[in-house]
């Protein structure tokens, strides 16, 4: 569904130039759930960015279903890293997730069958009439959610959704994400800096190394399709996993490939 091939992006301004990421290749499955952990400033929005059309690789490209993304490819919806800047405060909830429908060229029938069935699955039937700003900031962040749902995309790029939310709205955002991808069957590319999150949303995780960035490891996430807040991150093969991914972050630092232990055997790729 999605393939990243040789992507490289430098940033060029007023003569100072930031390679902000090297060298990435990975592919995603249609269908599948695949998470992005890095470090801060490792180059994760810009990738994002450049997966969704936003920026224009320095070299390299992505393609979607076969076709190269030179723009926002139709189909494709993004939940951003700062939901205060991403709905319009003198929109109401409604309006802001039905915003991206009429740009679709729907019929105002349909989209208002949209707009309820997203916001009903966030859990947030009631709020279409209120303004962005009263919300709480975890049910913007459903809002945002919401208008990406609604827009029924085959493909989801999700920035750090829930970085600014409170534990408890981030657990039950995080099943929630799970919960969608799987009664829908679209694709998520959802990216992270929170280890234990990327191990328990992802049915894969790719590791990124510090910038000047490059894929570090590639890891397959054996956990049952069934996950639970309580016994999922209890489990010892969530710890295992997890001290993996750590081991993996910490030599993506150091700038060297960590010891295969018996998680990562045969996926480790070495920087
Ligand atoms: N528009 C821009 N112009 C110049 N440099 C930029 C621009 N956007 C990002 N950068 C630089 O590129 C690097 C990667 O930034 P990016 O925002 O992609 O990282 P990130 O992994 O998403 O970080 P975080 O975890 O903090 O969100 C940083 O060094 C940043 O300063
Ligand atoms: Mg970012």
């Amino acid at each position: 569904m999605l393939d990243v091939r040789g992507l490289k992006k430098v940033y060029e301004s007023s003569g100072r130039r930031i390679e902000a990421v090297r060298d990435l290749t990975f592919t995603v499955e249609a269908g599948e759930l695949v998470c992005l952990v890095g470090p801060s400033g490792c180059g994760k929005t810009t990738l994002l960015k450049c997966v969704g059309g936003l920026l224009a690789p320095t070299a390299g490209q992505v393609a979607l279903a076969g076709r190269t993304v030179a723009g926002p490819p139709p189909g494709m919806a993004f939940v951003f890293q700062e939901y205060g800047r991403s709905l319009f405060p003198w929109m109401r909830v409604g309006r802001n997730v039905e915003l991206p429908l009429k740009q679709k060229g729907l019929g105002k029938d349909r989209r208002r069958e949209l707009v309820a069935d997203a916001l009903e699955s966030v859990g947030l039937a009631d709020a279409a009439g209120a303004y962005p700003w009263q919300l709480s900031g975890g049910m913007q962040q459903r809002v945002a959610i919401a208008r990406a749902l609604a827009y029924e995309p085959e493909v989801l790029l999700m920035d750090e959704p829930f970085a600014a939310v409170d534990a408890q709205t981030r657990a039950d955002l995080e099943d929630l994400v799970r919960r969608l991808w799987r009664e829908r069957g679209i694709t998520v590319l959802f990216v992270t800096h929170d280890i234990d999150e990327a191990v328990y949303l992802g049915e894969r995780v790719i590791v990124l190394s510090a910038s000047p960035t490059v894929v570090q490891e590639q890891l397959k996430v054996d956990l049952p399709a069934e996950r639970d807040q309580l016994h999922t991150r209890v489990a010892p093969r969530f710890a295992e996993l997890r001290t993996h991914v750590y081991a993996q972050i910490q030599a993506a630092k150091r700038g060297t490939a960590a010891m295969v232990d018996r998680a990562g055997e045969g996926t480790s790729k070495g920087a």
